[in-house]
Parts: structure tokens; sequence; C-alpha cells
């Protein structure tokens, strides 16, 4: 096997953020927005999308380099076909101790159970919004909290560990801070709150809108008492708070005002099986036209080994107005977040 690689800023793969489709049934207007992804937009189409064994295999090798954590994501993860069987794959890998995904919930009434039978254990739905009208708008696709709702209480009673989404951008969704963090609390499920970050080109970032963690937080306390808790592990992207009357949890994540690329361990994988270092990234390298040019195992491991030992990135770090706009960046559903 392998051994360990770390970057040029020290830090270890321990984390692979895998994609498995660019498609959604969504448009969130700061992901996907129906202006550019419109009617003839173009997707990519089945032949370039990783099949699930490619997936694996690479998930073998990431695992051999330190990989403990793999997300699921998309677009919608729940697009694709017959996923159950992605994960029993998953599951099967020898030294990988966890396995998430990231869902807008949409989909989870129809997928939860044969999910969980696989051996799923994790869910992060995204929800923006317990309103109908800013939901409705922000999905772009006019549907309420309703289904979603009843979808994380389904999931939650089938046994997944849930957790919720919501990015926060200002004169948008600000004020549901308070209502979204007393129905979770209620519920006992960590909401986790999003700084709004400008992923890809396409959703009109701006400093102005983004509600800081400090914000936020300000406003939870004005009627509740939240106490700091120890991360669980080096590199958590949220920074976790406990309620003292409850056992419930929030988290922030916190890319815009408090920046955590120092402790940065996750790879991406897009879908069309191209190996990204960042978020932010602008471009990827081909893993899979390695593969289907017959790479061996060998060849593989070195062209993960090499690309993350020349790693540097830290956009979160350095990001200004300036490099939010003029930077070529991937987009959010490509990347899968
Ligand atoms: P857990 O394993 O449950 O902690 O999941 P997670 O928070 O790592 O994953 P999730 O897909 O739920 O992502 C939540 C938010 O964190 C999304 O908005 C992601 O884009 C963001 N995020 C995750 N990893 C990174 C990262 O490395 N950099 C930045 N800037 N944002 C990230
Ligand atoms: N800023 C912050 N979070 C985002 N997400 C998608 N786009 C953005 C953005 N621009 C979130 C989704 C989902 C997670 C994978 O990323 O809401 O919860
Ligand atoms: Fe789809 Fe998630 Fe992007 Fe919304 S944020 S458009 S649900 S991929
Ligand atoms: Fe990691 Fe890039 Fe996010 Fe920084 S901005 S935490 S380097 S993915």
């Amino acid at each position: 096997t392998n051994t360990r690689v770390t970057d040029q800023l020290k830090r270890p793969l321990r984390d692979l953020r895998i994609s498995v489709t660019d498609r959604c049934n969504f448009r969130c207007t700061y992901c996907m927005p129906k202006e550019v992804f419109g009617d003839d937009y173009v997707f990519m189409p089945k032949s370039e999308l990783l099949s699930y064994e490619e997936m694996t295999r690479l998930a073998k090798q990431f695992v051999a380099f330190g990989v403990k954590k793999i997300r699921l994501t998309g677009g919608e993860p729940l697009l694709r076909r017959d996923l159950p069987e992605l994960i029993r794959m998953l599951c099967a890998i020898d030294g990988l101790e966890d396995i998430g995904l990231t869902t807008n919930g949409l989909l989870l009434k129809q997928h939860g159970k044969a999910l969980l039978e696989a051996g799923l254990k994790r869910l992060n739905v995204s929800l923006d919004s317990l309103s109908e009208e800013t939901f409705r708008e922000m999905n772009g696709r006019g549907i309420g909290p309703e289904p979603i709702l009843k979808n994380i209480d389904y999931v939650k009673a089938l046994g997944f560990q849930v957790k919720v989404n919501m990015v926060v951008q200002k004169g948008v969704n600000d004020h549901e801070v308070g209502q979204m963090a007393a129905y979770f609390k209620g519920r006992n499920i960590t909401l986790r709150f999003i700084e709004f970050m400008d992923v890809g080109n396409d959703n009109g970032w701006s400093f102005r809108q983004v509600v800081t963690k400090r914000e936020i937080l300000e406003q939870l306390q004005e009627n509740e008492r939240l106490v700091p808790v120890e991360a669980d592990y080096f590199g958590e992207v949220a920074g976790r708070y406990k309620y003292e009357d409850s056992q419930a949890e929030v988290g922030f994540i916190t890319s815009v005002s408090e920046s955590f690329c120092s402790s940065c361990t996750r790879a991406r994988l897009s879908s069309d099986g191209k190996f990204y270092t960042c978020l932010f990234a602008s471009d990827g390298h081909d893993l899979r036209a390695l593969i289907r040019s017959g790479a061996t195992n060998d060849e593989l491991d070195s062209a993960i080994r090499d690309v993350w030992e020349s790693r540097h990135d830290r956009y979160s770090d350095e990001r200004t107005e300036q490099t939010a706009k003029s930077r070529k960046k991937i987009g959010m559903s490509y990347i899968g977040g």
C-alpha cells in the first residue's frame, strides 16, 4: 500500500468529496441560477461520467493515501441511477471510516430506505428557509419547504444521522436564522449556518451579501445560551456550539470570515473524473483520461501523489472582492461544494 502524502503546506489528505452528477432538480439562485442553467443548458453525457467501478477504484487509491472520509455530492446525487450500488461498493473499502451524502432532500422519501440498507449512515440536507415564499424563490423551482421537512423527519426516523445546511444570504433569508434554529433545536437536529461563498463565476457574489458567523451568533444569543464544542477531528469544517439546555448543536461554516484553509485536508473528484485540490480551483487533473487509457494502479498512485504534493491552495485565506470577480473558478454544481 501507499504511504501518506502531505502538500506544500504540510496538510495531509484525509477527505474525498465525489460529485456523482452535475445535474440537479433545483436551481438555487446562489448555485445554479436559472438564467445560466436554463432549459437548453447542456449537461454531461453519461459516457463522460465516471462509472461506479471507476469511482471505487479511485476511492481505493485515495484511501491508501490516508483518506478516511468520503462525501458524495452533486449536483443532486440522488439523481444518479442506482446510487445505493455505489454506497455498497464504497462500504467494502478497507480503511474507509465514514461515508456521507449531501442532498437537497427532495428525493429522500423515494431513496432513503435503499441508501440505509446499502450502508449509508449520514445525511446532510440543504434547506435555506422555512418560509414558503422565500424557499420557493431560493430553489428556483417553486418547491416549498414542506416536502423537505417531511423527508428530514422520515430519514431521521429511519435512523440516519442528519444535519441541515442553511446558506445565509443578507436580505434574502437572514431574518429566518432564529426560526430555523428553533425548529431544528426542537428536533435535536444539527443546523449549520453557511456563509455565502463566491463559488464559481455565476452567483453574483459580493461581501455585502455575506452574513458572518459573528452576526448570526449574536442574533441567536438574544434567545439562547450556546457553548463552543471542541472539534471532533483535525480539519473539521464546521465550528460547533451546543445549546446549554439541550443536546442539540449548531454549526458555522465560516469560509469568508474565518477561513480554514490551514487545516484543509479535502480532495475533490468531479463527476467526469477530474481531481481538484480546492473548491475554488480553476483546473483539475484528469484522472478519467488516465484510467481510460489503461493506467496501472501504480500510475494512478503517482499521479495522485504528484498533484497532492504540489498543492498549495488556500483560496479562502486570500479572498478579496477582486479575486472573487476576476479569478476563473469551476462551478459549485460541477464540483459539489
Ligand atoms: P460533515 O462531514 O458532515 O462535516 O460534512 P461537510 O460539512 O464537510 O460537508 P457538506 O457537503 O455538508 O458541506 C457544507 C458546506 O461546507 C458547503 O457549503 C461546502 O461547500 C462547505 N465546504 C466543505 N468543505 C469545504 C472546503 O474545503 N472549503 C470551503 N471553502 N468550503 C467547504
Ligand atoms: N455558498 C455557500 N454554500 C453553498 N452551497 C452551494 N452554493 C453555495 C455558496 N455559493 C451549499 C449548498 C449545500 C452545500 C453542498 O453547499 O447549499 O448545502
Ligand atoms: Fe442543486 Fe444543491 Fe446547487 Fe441547490 S445548492 S442547485 S440543490 S446542487
Ligand atoms: Fe480548502 Fe480551498 Fe476551501 Fe481553503 S478554500 S478550505 S484550500 S477547499
